[in-house]
């Protein structure tokens, strides 16, 4: 006796059963048995698979029998530093009768980055790349390297010196020599880590003999820290020193006269405070105030951030 139309449906369903599992067993797709496996990279390339349970759903002899397009294996893609933003699944075939589940391939762990973060490191290397290649002024021919800035491009805080000394321009790091050994002892006092600064200085390449960056050079070099600036959005600056206080807020005022008060550049808070290799200079002078006074301006920043003021400075 022929086979009835419904023999004939569940026979079919039987058979693409069994292709599934098998290209289930031979890795070729992944099904998710409970709604879309979320899609993490958007280089992922979607599977569209017709699930058999679905097709039974599919009324009797009047549906041609319905053929799962060809099954790809998704291409494993190396994955990104960083996580791409999580994009919605493509639309899938609309002319399809059967629903169809996007399925990707099994995500490598990765942690999850916020996309501003990301969007910001990303318009720093560019910055940084321009940097590195820069050549508009006599600093350029002297130096080892550029230096760039380090701590991270989602901070809240900028720290803004003057310019790299030697050790700087050796490792390419700005802060890394003494007077970065106290700027560093002066976060650890706020309670605040490297994760939760961003520092920067006024000029990218070493001036010959540490001597201060003249107008040429900080016409040349200051459009690159106004992006970086521009990138990093922080709630506060901390101008340290007489050269990035007088950049940043246009002024000639005295270190004395312009330290422990709030300024603003473009509506960012900005605290100057003396400059750490200053008060190295000064430690064993009884008289000098410049060690509290840092201090002091450290705790109206914390404040402002709203973060915890500690007793003392640790
Ligand atoms: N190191 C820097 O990177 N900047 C300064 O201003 C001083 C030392």
């Amino acid at each position: 006796m022929d086979a009835s139309p419904r023999d004939e449906l569940l026979q079919l369903i039987r058979d693409l059963g069994a292709q599934l599992a098998w290209q289930r067993e031979a890795g070729l797709v992944e099904v998710p048995t409970q709604g879309a496996t979320p899609v993490a990279r958007a280089a992922v390339a979607p599977v569209v698979v017709a699930a058999p349970a679905v097709i039974a759903q599919a009324p009797a002899a009047v549906t041609p029998p319905v053929v799962a397009p060809p099954v790809v294996a998704a291409p494993v893609v190396a994955a990104p530093v960083v996580a791409a933003p999580v994009v919605a699944a493509p639309v899938v075939a609309a002319a399809l009768p059967a629903r169809v589940t996007p399925a990707v391939a099994p995500a490598p762990v990765v942690a999850p980055v916020e996309p501003a973060a990301e969007g910001r490191s990303a318009a720093l290397r560019v910055i940084q790349g321009e940097v590195r290649a820069c050549v508009a002024c006599k600093l350029a021919p002297t130096r080892t390297q550029t230096v760039f800035a380090r701590g991270n491009p989602d901070a809240r805080i900028c720290f803004i010196g003057e310019g790299p000394g030697a050790d700087e321009d050796r490792t390419g790091l700005p802060f890394v020599g003494v007077a970065g050994q106290l700027l560093d002892r002066i976060i650890a006092a706020m309670r605040l880590s490297e994760e939760q600064v961003y520092i920067a200085n006024i000029v990218k390449c070493r001036p010959p003999n540490n001597r201060v960056p003249d107008h040429e050079e900080m016409s040349a070099c200051t459009p690159f820290l106004l992006r970086q600036l521009e990138v990093v959005k922080p709630d506060v600056i901390v101008a340290l020193g007489k050269t990035a206080t007088a950049f940043l807020l246009d002024s000639k005022g005295s270190m004395t006269s312009m330290r422990g008060r709030w300024h603003s550049w473009k509506g960012v808070a900005v605290m100057p405070t003396w400059h750490p290799s200053y008060v190295l200079r000064v430690r064993d002078d009884p008289k000098s105030t410049a060690r509290a006074e840092v201090w002091t301006d450290m705790k109206l920043v914390l404040e402002r951030l709203g973060l915890p003021v500690p007793a003392a400075r640790g």
